[in-house]
């Protein structure tokens, strides 16, 4: 999608618009359930089921084999207009059990009761060990050829379109945990080439905790709850994971990314992805270059501030799973590009000095510029959470002809762990046969039976070499796009439980990461390892975690250690030399702001024609305007999204004010105590409490007319990022400018150099 124009399905609905006369907008605002408003009464006439929602996407419908079968993906759920038992037949009544008199009891023969019941009673399956809590989407991966030189994958052919389907997820908390806790983000990607499935199983940070895969065990168990009263939910700042990463001191670079702003996401749209290892890819000729995968939004990087992370943790736990939804239905569809950071492939598998087997370390961007190699759109949402979602199953080990994995020991153990944990996540060895799961290539492989076998097999030789079967299936051969291993020199070495010794140091790029930070970001590190910390009981846990950090930085010690209320410690091995790579830091640039949502605070006394035009503006801009009022309804024509009581500055990335709203009678401070201020005020509270937050949040502030005084009395006007224009589209287009730097970083000037 072209960055410069608005998301075509919000262009749509401005164009509509335009069309009416009164010049107040349809409203458009995405979310709303069911694809066709509700009747008041209940409806009783039969018809098919509703259509999906427009924006909703589906499993193509594949065999379990992954032949096409033509049928639309609305094949995939129910059909007919009445209730039917699982076999088809039809129901007369769902809602009482078959008894002996109206007083029964339940007769053991009521078969529909016993089959509603059983079904019901065996609905959940294992949550994932580990991404337990995701949200998934489908869309589109269109390749620029501009690899085409390094690998013979198909799907990385010029102008080449994929499939995928995409699970972002945190990494630590259980199914129905908070989206926004401070963690890693898992970006997997499902491409359904025609050459069989790849999946790029990726995080949102570059490097991991440990070396080798049969740490991984270790890590997670120190990271989830402690197991004597399962808390605490969803995160690092217990005993537990410090006293691990302070150990296991190889954690330390990992343990700052998650520490600094990239653990916090704004959205999952504006996370960058990274394959983490190094693959090799090999091209027509046989030739191998070793390459690290890139994701690149979009929108650029961007965060949350930590009090919007805790305060969205309660007040809108699906931030991120709702964001991506609205996002996708408001047609500001996410977007990235895939690119490759290209290396020599060398015996000794490093570059610029840095081991490329070793998974806790980056290459810089500065030295290996990422190659934009193909784009992501994301442009449908799933049909049915449990069927696509939670039923996927990505592995590491799904490569088609072109890509091949490296010797990385997390690398080699990950092989292992997806299939092995899926055997009993999704009941036996036939999940590939699940819709989602299902290739988009021809299958045609000697695995049988064993439970919910979806795929009626002919033939009576599924075994190798044959004659019954015409000694179908045949090898392919190097001619007909068969996978290659590369066939990669082992060196000759004894059997041993160790690690090279260049995977002995564990602070030098810890150290370059810090230094590339801005000063904001760098502050927001010393304020999240000292929460962090601070959360922990034991002395010695944060005293050890002081050493790690002194080993780091002087001053990034020494802060956290003011915080705690503990001795500086003096560092175990210098400071390294580096040299700091910009790339990492998310200051300073501008980005689109599609599918943003901006709140406009409106009262009857608003300049409502000015509102109207406000409105228009935002959606012309790809955003999305939701009107905040003191209660439900209309103002005017025009539908109220949010009310003072309902809406939380939280949900918006910018504000603008119509009006300077009277306290609503449920504001009143001695009724609502969260109302929170003054009597004095001749606004409502929770008005002001709006602008605070948006203010405290460094989030761009607009009014107009009325607006300017609300800005007077929370004491904001003059601040940098406050705008009092003339007229709602100059505010909104000084706002919309404030927004492409993410935000006002300058209402807060940092303290660390
Ligand atoms: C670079 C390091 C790693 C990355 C980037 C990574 C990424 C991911 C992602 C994105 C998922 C979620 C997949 C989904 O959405 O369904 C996942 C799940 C999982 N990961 Fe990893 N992971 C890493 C290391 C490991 C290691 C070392 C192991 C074990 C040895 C492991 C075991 C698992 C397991 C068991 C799951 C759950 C899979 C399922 O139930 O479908 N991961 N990982």
């Amino acid at each position: 999608m072209d960055s410069s124009k608005p998301a075509k399905a919000v262009k749509n609905v401005v164009e509509a618009a335009a069309e009416k006369v009164t010049g107040v907008l349809t409203p458009q605002i995405p979310g709303a359930p069911g694809s066709a408003p509700p009747s008041v009464e209940e409806p009783t006439t039969p018809h098919d089921p509703l259509p999906p929602k427009p924006e909703q996407g589906a499993p193509q419908t594949r065999t379990p084999t992954g032949a096409e079968t033509g049928a639309p993906t609305t094949a995939n759920g129910q059909q007919g207009a009445h209730l039917t038992t699982s076999q088809g037949a039809r129901l007369r009544d769902t809602d009482h059990s078959l008894k002996a008199g109206p007083r029964g009891p339940i007769l053991l023969q009521d078969h529909h009761f016993r089959e509603k019941i059983t079904h019901f009673d065996h609905e959940r399956i294992p949550e994932r060990v580990v991404h337990a809590r995701g949200a998934g989407a489908h869309g589109l991966f269109t390749s620029y050829g501009t690899a085409e030189g390094v690998t013979r994958a198909g799907f990385l052919k010029k102008g080449r379109e994929t499939p995928v389907f995409v699970r972002f997820s945190t990494v630590l908390g259980s199914r129905g945990s908070a989206d926004t806790v401070r963690d890693t983000r898992g970006f997997a990607t499902k491409f359904y080439t025609d050459e069989g499935t790849f999946d790029l199983v990726a995080n949102n940070m570059p490097v991991f905790f440990i070396q080798d895969a049969i740490k991984f065990p270790d890590i997670i168990h120190a990271g989830k709850p402690h197991p004597d009263r399962e808390i605490p939910q969803a995160q690092s700042a217990h005993d537990t994971f410090w006293d691990f990463v302070s150990l296991h001191t190889e954690a330390q670079h990992h343990t700052i990314w998650n520490m600094s702003d990239r653990g916090i996401p704004r959205s999952y749209r504006t996370m960058e992805g990274f394959g983490v290892h190094t693959f090799r890819l090999v091209d027509e000729a046989g030739a191998t270059v070793l390459v690290k995968f890139h994701w690149k939004p979009k929108l650029g990087v961007h965060s949350l501030t930590w009090e919007e992370a805790q305060m969205l943790a309660g007040i809108d736990p699906d931030f991120h799973r709702r964001d991506l939804y609205d996002a996708i239905e408001a047609g500001a569809y996410p977007e990235w590009e895939l690119g490759i950071q290209v290396f020599p492939d060398t015996p000794e598998e490093t570059f610029a000095g840095i081991d490329l087997l070793d998974p806790t370390k980056i290459v810089p961007e500065e030295l290996a510029p990422v190659q934009p190699v193909g784009k992501l759109v994301l442009n449908r949402t799933p049909t049915n959470f449990f069927a696509e979602t939670e039923q996927v199953a990505f592995h590491l080990g799904h490569l088609p002809p072109g890509i091949d994995v490296t010797n990385d020991p997390l690398l080699q153990g990950r092989l292992f762990s997806y299939v092995d944990t899926q055997l009993t996540r999704l009941g036996g060895p036939n999940f590939s046969q699940i819709p989602i799961n299902r290739p988009h290539a021809a299958v045609n492989d000697m695995l049988r039976d064993g439970f919910h076998q979806q795929a009626v097999h002919a033939g009576v030789a599924p075994y190798r070499p044959n004659s019954l079967d015409g000694g179908n299936p045949f090898p392919a051969g190097d001619d007909e796009q068969a996978f290659v291993d590369v066939p990669v020199t082992v060196a000759q070495a004894p059997k041993v439980r160790a690690n090279p010794v260049s995977f002995d140091d564990h602070f030098s790029q810890v150290r370059l990461f810090w230094l590339s930070m801005s000063p904001v970001e760098k502050e927001h590190i010393v304020r999240a390892y000292t929460f962090e910390l601070g959360k922990c009981y034991h002395q010695a846990i944060k005293e050890r975690q002081l050493r790690c950090l002194a080993n780091i930085d002087p001053v990034l010690c020494a802060q956290v250690a003011a915080g705690l209320g503990l001795p500086v410690p003096e560092p175990t091995v210098p400071p390294a030399e580096v040299t700091p790579s910009p790339a990492l830091s998310q200051v300073g640039k501008q980005w689109p702001a599609d599918g943003r949502m901006v709140g406009i605070v409106v009262d009857a006394d608003s300049d409502l024609d000015g509102v109207g035009e406000a409105r228009r503006a935002v959606f012309g801009a790809g955003m999305v305007p939701l009107l905040v009022a003191a209660h439900g309804g209309t103002v005017r024509d025009m539908p109220v999204q949010r009310t003072f009581a309902t809406g939380r500055s939280v949900e918006f990335d910018a504000l603008l004010l119509a009006g300077a709203p009277a306290p609503a009678p449920d504001a009143i401070p001695a009724r609502d105590a969260k109302a929170g201020a003054a009597d004095s005020s001749t606004v409502d509270p929770r008005v002001l409490l709006l602008v605070e937050e948006c203010w405290r949040h460094a989030k761009p502030i607009g009014a107009w007319g009325g607006g300017a005084a609300v800005l007077r009395q929370a004491g904001v006007s003059d601040s940098p990022g406050v705008v009092a224009a003339d007229s709602a589209v100059d505010a909104f287009s000084a706002v919309k400018q404030l927004m492409a730097g993410h935000r006002v970083w300058e209402r807060f000037p940092a303290t660390i150099s």
